[in-house]
């Protein structure tokens, strides 16, 4: 899909060819004379339009309006969450029509959320699955002007947003294809398609290559299954190599059936979006080529599939991760903290600046914060308030999350360092706790999208979340300058901490 941003007047986007146009009336709208704001200022005086977010009013061939369908959005104070509200409702009403070239109006002192919140939310609601249909119906929407009062002032925003719409959708896209399909490596695929496109660096490891790197404990998870496993490494060079990266590593187990520890087998379906976390780490990279920050940038995707089979890990097995430290695999379904530990080692190399790990962990967080926050686990303050910011201003939030040592002592093993699970108790923080124990050389943070990453129910499918914090976060730390014009560099104090925090 296309989008454009341009700079319309009302009385300029009444006069648009298009199939349809949205007009967004928020509490402060004030009507001039062009035919638009007749429409919309007839409607609130007969109470047919609130301004309140999700109220919609749709008119047909409206005189003076060059689109055949006009919908009157509320945008209630037109805050990013309102206009994502309301562009969702009004792009959902339009649906089932033909609309192929579609026009949006904001307001016109939108700020860069609300532009934001138009591009995500029209690309959002729009999103048509089709890659297993034998008769496919797609997506009809093909271009998309959202119309400002001042295109120049929101040109940066704008293209942050078309990025971050572009990962989305491809990682939605990714985690939605059945577990078939979506193997380990056909994610190696992916990200050396990705690479080529986009001019990363790409390293996709196989089976041979994982062992000489003693990733004992990432083997032991991969073994049970006839897909071979695959560890991609992924880098965006955007800054001087003396930057420290900041490296993102997703769990990228491509179906989760428990292994040995099999799953009741009500929506098992559901476990082939167990790979979200690897999902959003190459949307991120889908990102990332379209702006190209002044960054570097490493993603780290241990990549396999749990299966229960003669050769797969057994409960009481102890396996020897790449840290040298023994785990006794209590639980064969605690996998994902058991491939992520490999991976957190390696990141070890990179001497990053930061290491986020985004993972679907513990059906344990899907309880404690349901589907609307993300879980966030952090050694450094000042990171977590980072990613804590980044979900808001992106709608993609999380929500932190404790780390007291207290919560580690059922890990406790007879037999090795460390058991992959403890009790019931607390189960996303001890998850977290396991994998802390690897993660202590660099500021660290925690994802658990156990919750977010998928929806289940009617409206089943992956929602391509953390893509659009990942992304915010990121293009954060280096301004909102794009490369080619960035004059500088991260932050003085983002630098210094990385290097100064310890981390545990
Ligand atoms: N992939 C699951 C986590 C999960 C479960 C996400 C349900 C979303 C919905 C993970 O590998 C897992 O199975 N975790 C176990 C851990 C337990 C054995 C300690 C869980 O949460 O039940
Ligand atoms: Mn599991
Ligand atoms: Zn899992």
């Amino acid at each position: 899909m296309d989008f454009e941003l341009k700079t319309l007047s009302l009385a300029a986007a009444a006069g648009e060819k298009c199939d349809a146009l949205i007009l967004l009336v928020g509490e402060s709208f004030k009507p001039g004379k062009d035919a638009l704001s007749r429409l919309a200022a007839e409607a609130i005086k007969a109470r047919d339009l609130e301004p309140k977010p999700g109220k919609l009013l749709q008119a047909y061939r409206a005189p003076g309006i060059a689109a055949a369908r006009v919908v009157l959005a509320g945008a209630g104070d037109g805050s990013g969450k309102r206009v994502h509200a309301a562009v969702q409702a009004a792009v959902g009403a339009l649906r089932s029509n033909s609309v192929k070239r579609l026009v949006i109006c904001l307001a016109p002192e939108a700020q860069a959320d609300a532009v934001r919140a138009a591009v995500t939310a029209t690309a959002e609601s729009s999103y048509v699955y089709v890659a297993t249909k034998s008769k496919p119906e797609g997506r009809e929407l093909q271009r998309v002007t959202v119309a400002v009062a001042d295109a120049g002032r929101h040109a940066q925003a704008f293209a942050a947003a078309r990025a971050a719409a572009e990962g989305i959708e491809f990682a939605r896209e990714l985690g939605n294809l059945p577990p078939n399909v979506a193997t380990p490596t056909r994610l190696g695929e992916e990200a050396r398609k990705l690479a080529k496109r986009h001019g990363f660096q790409c390293e996709v490891m196989g089976p041979r290559e994982i062992a000489k790197h003693k990733m004992g404990s990432f083997l032991a998870v991969a073994k049970g299954s006839e897909q071979e496993p695959r560890f991609i490494v992924l880098r965006h060079q955007g800054a001087a190599a003396s930057e420290p990266p900041v490296v993102l590593v997703g769990k990228g187990i491509t179906f989760d059936s428990g292994g040995i520890s099999i799953k009741p087998s009500q929506d098992m379906d559901e476990m082939k979006f167990d790979m979200g976390g690897a999902a959003s780490v190459l949307g991120t990279f889908r990102a990332l080529g379209e702006v190209k920050p002044a960054l570097n940038v490493i993603g780290v995707i241990p990549s396999c599939e749990n299966m229960p089979d003669g050769r797969s890990v057994k409960p009481g097995d102890i396996v020897t991760s790449m840290s040298g430290q023994t785990i006794e695999v209590l639980n064969t379904d605690a996998e994902g903290r058991l491939i992520l530990c490999d991976a957190l080692t390696y990141a070890e190399r990179f001497k990053p600046a930061a290491v986020v790990d985004i993972a679907t962990l513990t059906g344990a967080c899907v309880i404690a914060l349901g589907g609307v926050r993300s879980g966030m686990f952090a050694s450094d303050d000042e990171l977590a308030a980072d990613l804590l910011a980044a979900g808001d201003a992106a709608l993609d939030p999380c929500w932190r999350m404790p780390l007291d040592d207290e919560y580690g002592e059922g890990l406790k093993s007879n037999f090795a360092d460390a058991a992959n699970v403890a009790g019931r108790a607390g189960g996303s923080i001890t998850a977290a706790k396991f994998l802390q124990r690897f993660a202590g050389n660099y500021p660290w943070a925690h994802l658990d999208i156990a919750g977010t990453a998928w929806k289940g129910g009617p409206a089943k499918g992956s929602t391509g979340r953390p893509v659009g914090l990942l992304v915010q976060f990121l293009l954060g730390r280096q301004g909102t300058a794009p490369a080619k014009t960035a004059a500088k560099r991260a932050p003085a104090k983002t630098a210094a901490r990385a290097r100064g925090k310890a981390s545990r």
